[in-house]
């Protein structure tokens, strides 16, 4: 099938590479010429696991090309995918200016009927209005039919997501209509919910707002294990064992960061605010999840008190593993707050140090390993849990650091090995472990 993504963003190019490797033929248009000349070139503007191969691969066989230009994009087009960004506001609700633009666009140069799927994460009544657009301004011969295709892939696994999702939600207004993305859709199995089209927008707000709500829910929960000295992992680890709760999303940390939860919480509180009905729960989770990333400063003031002139090495920058993305990222938060406490901040990531100084600057500085970053510093904070963080050998804290304090915001490492060297820890949720200890033990020890 002839298909067209609009928008070389991070959806766009899954969506283009995923589509063109299950046999479409796929062109992918971006108003950016820089982005277009580098992914011609076979390199991709962001990091994603299996994503490079997947467009070098595609591209070979021509069966995936990138333009800028609208006519070659559009033209014959069967489907075209609205990939475009939908940033926040001022007011936390969503930006449409990329939707208008490429709606107006998609009207101009369409020459035959043609589906538009919108992928963006659009509120609720903009596929109506994208409708509306590229109705009243395409050639009057075709039938356009918008449908709402949101999307539900994770930075970092997806490509595996968009094999293997749970489900394909379509919204349409005629649900015979759908034949057509559902033979698309067809070489990957996966189940298709086909709905009206303000549900299937309100879903995909819907689903990300429950996820960051379970996230809040178990730091709250975190934060009261620690006043009574119970242990989050082992809640967690409880009460996902109900069927009707489940064991995902139940990971206590920092607070949830990255390009979506955030950005979605706050437009459906505001989409609320605007239609006077006040969404209390949600501002509830994103008041949490706030907190939440000032929480990692806060135990380091209570554990060494004040933190100017002290060397702290902040361990990852993106807002999750496996991605270059720093996006809302806790460590953000963490470093400026730092900074304003005064301390001397070297940051380590394996792969988020240039998006990371884009945005902090050179008010810290940045280490290439993790051994120059943790090298004489009187305190870690480990922001990301990064596979090899959590690989690290603890003796590594007690060699290099001068203090060998850690403050884990992601609960990378179990308590037990924590309790064979002397290390100062607190983690999120979980009994704290005081450097003292170990060495009183190894008296006892000594004495026995
Ligand atoms: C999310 C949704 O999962 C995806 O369906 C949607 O399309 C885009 O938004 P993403 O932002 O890539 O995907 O990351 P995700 O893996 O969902 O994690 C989001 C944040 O929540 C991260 O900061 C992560 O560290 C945090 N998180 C996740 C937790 O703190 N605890 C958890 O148990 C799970």
């Amino acid at each position: 099938m002839k298909v067209t993504v609009a928008g070389a963003g991070y959806v766009g190019l899954v969506t283009s590479a995923c589509l063109a490797e299950i046999g479409h033929q796929v062109t992918c248009i971006d108003i950016q010429q820089e982005k277009i000349t580098m992914l011609q070139s076979g390199r991709s503007p962001f990091y994603e696991p299996g994503l490079e191969s997947l467009l070098e691969k595609n591209m070979k066989t021509k069966q995936l090309q990138f333009t800028t230009n609208p006519h070659e994009a559009y033209s014959g087009a069967e489907i075209i995918f609205i990939t475009v960004g939908t940033p926040e506001k001022h007011d936390g609700s969503a930006d449409l200016k990329y939707i208008h633009v490429v709606s107006h666009t998609i009207a101009h140069y369409i020459d035959q009927d043609t589906i538009i799927c919108t992928k963006s994460t659009v509120p609720v009544g903009t596929n109506e209005l994208i409708q509306h657009i590229i109705e009243s301004r395409k050639p009057p011969n075709l039938c356009v039919e918008v449908v709402a295709n949101p999307e539900f892939l994770r930075e970092g696994s997806a490509i595996v997501d968009f094999f293997h999702g749970d489900r394909i939600i379509i919204g349409t207004r005629q649900a015979d209509l759908t034949d057509k993305i559902e033979q698309l859709y067809r070489p990957l199995q996966i189940p298709i919910f086909i709905t009206d089209i303000r549900s299937a927008e309100l879903i995909k707000y819907a689903s990300n707002a429950f996820l960051a709500t379970k996230i809040s829910f178990i730091n709250e929960m975190a934060n009261i294990c620690e006043k009574i000295g119970a242990n989050i992992d082992e809640v967690a680890y409880g009460i996902g064992q109900d069927k009707r709760i489940g064991p995902h999303f139940l990971k206590a940390g920092l607070g949830y960061g990255g390009s979506c939860f955030p950005k979605d919480t706050k437009a459906l509180v505001q989409f609320g605010t605007d239609r006077k009905h006040q969404l209390e729960l949600l501002e509830a989770v994103i008041q949490i999840n706030n907190r939440q990333h000032s929480l990692a400063v806060k135990m380091a003031q209570q554990t060494i008190g004040s933190l100017h002139g002290k060397k702290v090495a902040l361990l990852g920058l993106a807002f999750k593993a496996d991605t270059d993305d720093v996006r809302e990222s806790a460590a953000l938060t963490i470093a400026k707050e730092l900074l304003e406490a005064g301390a001397i901040v070297t940051a380590y990531d394996p792969i988020a140090l240039a998006n990371a100084q884009k945005i902090l600057g050179n008010e810290i500085k940045y280490a290439q390993d993790i051994h120059k970053a943790l090298t004489g510093a009187d305190l870690v904070i480990i922001a990301t849990d990064w596979e090899h963080i959590k690989l690290l050998p603890l003796e590594m804290y007690v060699t290099n650091m001068s203090e060998p304090i850690v403050i884990d915001g992601r609960n990378c490492y179990s308590l037990e090995a924590i309790r064979r060297y002397p290390i100062t820890y607190r983690s999120i949720g979980r009994p704290t472990i005081w450097k003292e200890d170990y060495l009183k033990g190894t008296q006892h020890d000594e004495m026995d």
